[in-house]
């Protein structure tokens, strides 16, 4: 298992664009689907969650090319609707192919998708909305199936604003027979930019990005070009090093916008913030005040993706600050971890109180979810003295090139 040394106490420097956007890539994937052709999507992050997405494709029978600078993705031949156990176990995302599929093909076989660490990740919003669409859903052992005499308009009103059931439901909705109307739909960047992709081939969505989505479902879509959004994680991910590390980064070609909730808290933490037509700056104050309480929340609220980062900038804060994770309900699996490196963190139920500590010393850590594994690398860039954060294959799946990327900007990190 590959791992990461960090040898910590240099200050993050210098200017960075950032990868395109996970999030964003894996929906738009999905969304590829929907219309035979060749579709060609540019900036899409060479990351491992991308790979196992083109693998199912493949395996579904779709060709695909990955180059330099775009991946290519031929939906021409005609598809089996059969996903794989290995396939949907490698990633949780392969539920999002579900309404793309039955859009398709009328028929989808999905296991269970593969769970991960942070929560046991249910799939019932989901499944209760695609049987308001004339689908029907055998829940078996392994698996479900889902099957339909055509994709029919509905009302579906979320009692939770579920991003991936948000995803499904438009990519189940633009082909299907009527209107579909979304309520306490999820409002997430990455969902504004796959349905900007389906508009483009000819979808025709309206309010994404509000909490009430309305699509008319069309005939046909056509294969198109696309540039996937930068990654907003993975810029908040780096501005947090740079506020860690008492440092001053610039990240370029990223809306502030999809940031503002990440960049609020930098500020309220004593950062200084630079905002100029689509780049960023991040300024580390001489000592990081702590935050009196923050709450991860769906979009526009702090993203529930940034809260292991933001707690281990907290460690060096001046004093107590309080996270409560909203969202999933266990994302403090790096706690343990960053014990180890001498944090003082008191875990009650969804609620982490961190009390800022006057260094961290370098350890062996263990990731165990992507998100985490990005944190403590950021304990690394802290730490005095060497790190070691073994399970780099968990941050592979949402980074390109954190090594490549924080050496850039100073950091002594390699891959081992
Ligand atoms: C997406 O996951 C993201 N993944 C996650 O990013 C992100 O943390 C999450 O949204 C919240 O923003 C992708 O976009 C590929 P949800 P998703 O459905 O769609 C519960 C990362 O690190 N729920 O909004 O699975 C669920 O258990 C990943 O990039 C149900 O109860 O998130 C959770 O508590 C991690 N029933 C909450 O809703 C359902 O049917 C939020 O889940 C669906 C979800």
């Amino acid at each position: 298992m590959a791992s990461l040394e960090i040898h910590g106490g240099n200050s993050l420097m210098g200017e960075i664009r950032v990868q395109g956007s996970k999030n964003a890539a894996l929906p738009i994937l999905s969304a590829c689907l929907l219309a035979r052709g060749v579709t060609k999507l540019y900036n899409c992050p060479k990351i491992l969650d991308v790979y196992n997405m083109i693998k199912i494709l493949e395996n579904m029978g779709c060709h695909t090319q990955v180059e330099d600078d775009c991946v290519v993705i031929d939906t021409s031949p005609d598809l089996s609707g059969i996903i794989s156990e290995e396939d949907a176990a490698s990633m949780r995302s392969s539920v999002m192919l579900m309404g793309a599929v039955l859009g398709r093909e009328k028929y989808v076989y999905l296991p269970w998708p593969g769970g991960c660490c942070i929560g046991k990740r249910p799939v019932d919003l989901h499944l209760n909305a695609l049987e308001k669409m004339n689908v029907s859903v055998e829940v078996e052992e392994t698996g479900f199936c889902c099957k339909t005499t055509g994709l029919t308009g509905a009302d579906i009103d979320f009692p939770y604003p579920s991003v991936g059931a948000t995803e499904n439901v438009i990519l189940a909705a633009v082909l299907a027979r009527g209107t579909t109307t979304i309520r306490h739909a999820a409002k997430e960047p990455e969902i504004v930019d796959m349905c900007l992709f389906l508009n483009q081939m000819g979808a025709q969505i309206h309010g994404m990005g509000t909490s009430q989505i309305i699509i008319h479902g069309v005939k046909a879509l056509k294969s198109i070009s696309y540039t996937v959004m930068a990654d907003r994680i993975v810029a908040g991910t780096y501005l947090a090093a740079a506020a860690a590390t008492g440092g001053n980064v610039l990240v370029y070609d990223i809306d502030e916008k999809d940031i503002r909730s990440t960049l609020d808290a930098l500020a309220n933490m004593g950062c200084g913030i630079i905002v100029q037509k689509r780049q960023v700056r991040v300024i580390a104050p001489q000592m990081i005040l702590p935050l009196e309480s923050i709450h991860t929340q769906p979009f526009p609220g702090f993203p529930t993706d940034m809260q292991s980062q933001i707690m281990v900038c907290l460690l060096a804060a001046r004093g107590e600050s309080t996270i409560y994770e909203n969202i999933f309900e266990d994302r403090f699996k790096i706690v343990p971890q960053i014990r180890k490196m001498g944090a003082d963190v008191l875990i009650n139920e969804n609620k982490a109180v961190i009390r800022g500590v006057s260094a961290l010393h370098g350890s062996n850590v263990c990731a165990g979810d992507l998100r985490g594994g990005a944190a403590l690398v950021i304990a690394g860039l802290m730490a005095e003295g060497d790190t070691k954060v073994d399970g780099s294959i968990y941050i592979e799946r949402g980074y390109q090139d954190i090594c490549g990327d924080l050496t850039s900007l100073g950091a002594d990190i390699r891959r081992i």
